[in-house]
């Protein structure tokens, strides 16, 4: 089978929420996945804080970070005003947004997060194939640039190649399994143009990251796994979603006991760096310092 036919296989287990993912403004998104828990984003804030902190202290003062499958700007809202899901959660299903237009929604967003403080100084490339959700990210000011593009199915744009080539670090959660190593392949030269990021990625444990981890080899990265963490990405959102997820991970040799089984989908972390980067520092005294 081919590693495009493997992971729409492993995808069919999981309930499809592509109907959440591209709508004007975030209301649905946020709507929806409350009471699914949907919290990969905050379990992945301090790793990527730890990764931000450590390459400012080596690169620029303004660390460049590409958030893949940046949907809304969440990681971006996280990390660049220190919001947590909660407060997202509670911001996007406030009373008075209810009756309000996109329009207003985007206006109202544009104030508020524009007079929120800068907790990190950091600069977000935001890259998802769903253009509304790309644009509203844009606009309300949480990314810096957006790149509505499904590197899947099409090449980079040219123009955008120059900006690519300033990123410090890659970042992305719940993205990889839509995303294949055909994405990171068409993405790497440009972002290696200049001094080669670092790619920090939350996975669902059912998604196999080795043909990514395989291709970023090739062109001399090595990537770790923080061995014995798994990461809470969401509650399950039926018996029956469970039931093939628990079927997929044991297909894999994957034990979902104690783990999955308990009710939830589990992500684990993978940090892939350029090998002399990451012989230098291991990925344990990183994510967990
Ligand atoms: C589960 S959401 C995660 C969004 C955000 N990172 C978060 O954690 O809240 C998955 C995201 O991947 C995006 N996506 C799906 N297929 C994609 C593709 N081929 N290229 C880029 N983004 C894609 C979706 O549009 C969606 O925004």
């Amino acid at each position: 089978m081919s590693d495009d036919a493997v992971f729409e296989e492993i995808n069919e287990a999981k309930t499809n929420l592509d109907g959440i993912y591209d709508q004007p403004d975030p209301r649905e998104y946020f709507r929806k996945l409350k009471p699914l828990r949907y919290g990969i984003p905050d379990a992945a804030k301090p790793i990527f804080q730890r990764l931000i902190s450590h390459l400012r202290r080596r690169r620029s003062e303004t660390v460049h970070v590409l958030d893949l499958g940046c949907s809304y700007g969440v990681n971006a809202a996280l990390l660049k005003h220190d919001l947590s899901m909660p407060e997202l959660y509670e911001h996007w299903g406030q009373e008075k947004f209810t009756e309000a237009t996109p329009d207003e929604v985007v206006e109202y967003d544009r104030r508020y997060f524009g007079t929120l403080p800068e907790a990190e100084d950091i600069e977000v490339i935001g890259l998802d194939q769903a253009e509304q959700a790309v644009e509203f990210a844009e606009e309300v000011g949480l990314i810096d640039e957006g790149l509505a593009v499904n590197l899947e199915t099409e090449q980079l744009p040219g123009p955008v190649k120059e900006n690519l080539a300033q990123v410090d670090l890659i970042t992305s959660t719940g993205c990889v399994g839509y995303v294949t190593e055909k994405t990171f392949e068409r993405l790497l030269p440009a972002v290696t143009d200049g001094n080669p990021p670092w790619l920090a990625n939350f996975v669902l444990r059912m998604f196999p990251f080795e043909p990514i981890s395989e291709m970023l080899k090739k062109r001399g990265y090595a990537t770790e796994k923080l061995e014995g963490h798994t990461f809470v990405q969401r509650n399950f959102t039926s018996e029956e979603e469970r039931k093939q997820v628990l079927q997929q991970l044991h297909e894999q040799g994957i034990d979902p006991a104690g783990e999955e089984a308990e009710g939830h989908l589990l992500a684990e972390f993978y940090l892939s760096r350029p090998i002399r980067d990451s012989v230098a520092t291991p990925i344990g005294q990183l994510a967990l310092a």
